[in-house]
């Protein structure tokens, strides 16, 4: 068979709509000033990861709408919310804490590679996932036992990806760390990473550095 290459027109950002123009614009950042969120600001990248909505699905799609991530909100710079790590809890739309006092040290002390950038930033956001019920739920799916693991890492992927766009519609910074010490990080408080769960992501959100003034 001849292989064909079909040439495609060039993407105009301008025609491509408010996403095209998120997609352009979306890029890591890894540099973090002083300027702590609003509440406001960290409520829409949370309800954003996997937030309800009105029609009781979420934000980030979900295979069978199981929805087995959760989302644990390191915070250490926003206003009007204590330091401290708490659950997200997407239902009721409400953040739980569940440890006292400011993780992002701790928690960015998990990670590979030199990322001391990292406890800068105001609030880091902490997807784990149940794979021990996704596997369960998905278990006469081929390949057998295998199947509902990567659904969840896949959830994981599109609830990082909601983050990363809500931060640039924010004006804001966000940036997907996936390099991290899984046992390291399990051997925090273990309030930090739910029990039972696999950590799938953490995504740092803050004011970039340089767009401070
Ligand atoms: C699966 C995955 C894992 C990543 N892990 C890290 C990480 O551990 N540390 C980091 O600084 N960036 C990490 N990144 C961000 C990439 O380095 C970044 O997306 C890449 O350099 C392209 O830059 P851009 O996002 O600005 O387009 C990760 C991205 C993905 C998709």
């Amino acid at each position: 068979m001849t292989r064909r290459e079909v040439p495609l027109a060039p993407v105009q950002p301008a025609t491509a709509g408010d996403l095209g123009s998120l997609l352009v614009r979306r890029r890591s950042t890894r540099s973090f000033g002083p300027r702590p969120l609003s509440l406001a600001q960290l409520t829409l990248m949370a309800w954003a990861a996997h937030g309800r909505t009105a029609d009781g699905h979420r934000t980030c799609p979900s295979a069978h709408a199981l929805y087995p991530l959760t989302l644990t909100v390191v915070a250490g710079n926003v206003d009007g919310l204590a330091a401290g790590a708490y659950r997200y809890d997407a239902e009721r739309h409400v953040l739980i804490l569940v440890a006292d006092g400011d993780h992002r040290d701790r928690v960015a002390r998990t990670t590979l590679a030199d990322h001391d950038w990292l406890r800068h930033a105001a609030a880091l956001l902490l997807l784990s996932g149940d794979m021990d019920t996704a596997t369960r739920h998905f278990a006469d799916q081929p390949p057998q036992g295998r199947r509902g693991r990567r659904y969840v890492w896949l959830e994981a992927g599109h609830a990082s990806q909601n983050v990363y766009l809500q931060a640039t519609e924010s004006g804001l910074g966000a940036v997907l760390v996936a390099g991290f010490d899984d046992d390291r990080l399990l051997g925090l408080d273990p309030a930090v990473v739910p029990s039972g769960e696999h950590p799938l992501a953490l995504l740092a959100v803050g004011h970039p550095a340089d767009r401070e003034q």
